[in-house]
């Protein structure tokens, strides 16, 4: 029988509305709060003025796009001068990367560089990090529910983990009406990167009876939803969405990835928008992963359930999932690889730093360097 484990947060809040709770559930975790919020969130100014009135000491950071070792190293200088003893994050994945980061971080001693994979030392272990508290506010990264906070080291043109079972946020606020009237590109964005999580998790080498039984329930729900709100607003297609998305979290924290998230890992490193950059990989990441475990005379019934699920979420003929997911990126304007920042001419340094990408690991076959500059060319 296959084992596993389960890695989520200690405590989830979801549902439509539940944001009315956060100010009580924050306040009841700590006194002193270091809140990192995004810049386009407005309700995050009704927290703050919730949480002061029950007695709060805040200090406020601001995130600005995925976080940097520069960002993780003032974010934790202010949470250690401010005598934090909880760390809130309200906005996107990079926000909550940034937070979890800090609430990791900001009880050790040593620089940010020394606990990240970096190099062959290997990372320091961390003090206990202060309870973190995840409030998302795109339906996307799943980061809410993840163990890693993603944080880009631009002198290597890399994106690196701070990874860590105790990063997992001690409690996930997670509701849908936060997303309402959000963007169509962002959702869009977002959207592809949950579904992309759920598919590989689904599909990788350490997928377990645990981490199937969420993706098998929502990738074609999520893909549904995500085709009905690119036509319109609908708050239950958002909250289809949102749970996907943090479900997706679960899933990848508990199983992995594969090459998509590789190759993401290394183009997203140079300063691309990580949710479009999935969307794009997705079909043909599918197409070649399916053409080589055919080829080896494999089991394709998970390629081919995949396939199933995103014709039916895009109302598509049975065995034409790929084809309608080339053309719903296509009709919604998903930018192309070229337009994300990615010229041609670095397919080939690409395509040889993603294959020792961690992701890239649990790829459901190995990949050699062909099959990923296909993928690349493909997308
Ligand atoms: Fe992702």
């Amino acid at each position: 029988m296959a084992s596993f484990s389960l890695t989520a947060p200690a405590r989830t809040l979801f549902g439509r509305g539940c944001h009315v709770e956060a100010a009580a559930e924050i306040a009841a975790i700590g006194d002193r709060v270091l809140l990192v919020r995004g810049r386009s969130v407005a309700w995050v100014d009704t927290l703050e003025g919730d949480l002061r009135r029950l007695g709060c000491i805040l200090e406020v950071v601001h995130s600005s796009g995925e976080p940097d070792l520069e960002q993780v190293r003032t974010a934790v200088a202010i949470s250690r001068d401010h005598k934090a003893d909880c760390v809130v994050s309200v906005g996107g994945g990079a926000t909550i990367d940034l937070g979890k980061a800090v609430a990791g971080l900001s009880p050790s001693d040593g620089d940010v560089g020394e606990y990240l994979e970096l190099g062959n030392a290997g990372p320091r272990r961390m003090s206990d990090p202060l309870p973190f508290v995840a409030i998302p506010t795109t339906a996307g990264t799943g980061a809410e529910a993840t163990r890693n906070a993603v944080i880009g080291v631009p002198e290597h043109q890399l994106k690196i983990s701070l990874r860590d079972p105790r990063l997992v946020p001690d409690l996930a606020l997670v509701d849908p009406a936060l997303t309402d009237g959000s963007l169509k590109s962002l959702t869009l964005a977002s959207g592809l990167d949950a579904i992309t999580q759920l598919v590989e998790s689904y599909l990788c080498n350490r997928a377990n009876p645990m981490t199937d039984a969420l993706c098998k329930a929502h990738i074609q729900p999520a893909m549904a939803a995500l085709h009905r709100l690119m036509t319109c607003e609908d708050a239950q297609a958002r909250d289809a969405m949102f749970r996907a998305s943090f479900l997706s979290g679960i899933a990848l924290g508990n199983s992995g990835l594969g090459i998509i998230h590789g190759l993401a890992s290394v183009i997203g490193g140079r300063g691309a928008a990580h949710g479009a950059i999935c969307g794009r990989l997705l079909a043909a990441g599918l197409a070649v992963n399916a053409e080589i475990v055919a080829r080896q005379s494999a089991d394709v019934t998970r390629f081919d359930e995949v396939d199933g699920w995103i014709a039916a979420g895009l109302g598509a003929p049975t065995g034409g999932g790929n084809e309608a997911l080339r053309r719903f990126v296509e009709a919604n304007e998903l930018p192309s690889l070229h337009d994300l920042g990615v010229p041609g001419a670095e397919i080939e340094t690409i395509a040889k730093l993603s294959a020792h990408a961690s992701s890239t690991k649990a790829n459901p076959v190995a990949l050699g360097l062909n099959d990923i500059r296909r993928i690349l060319q493909l997308s």
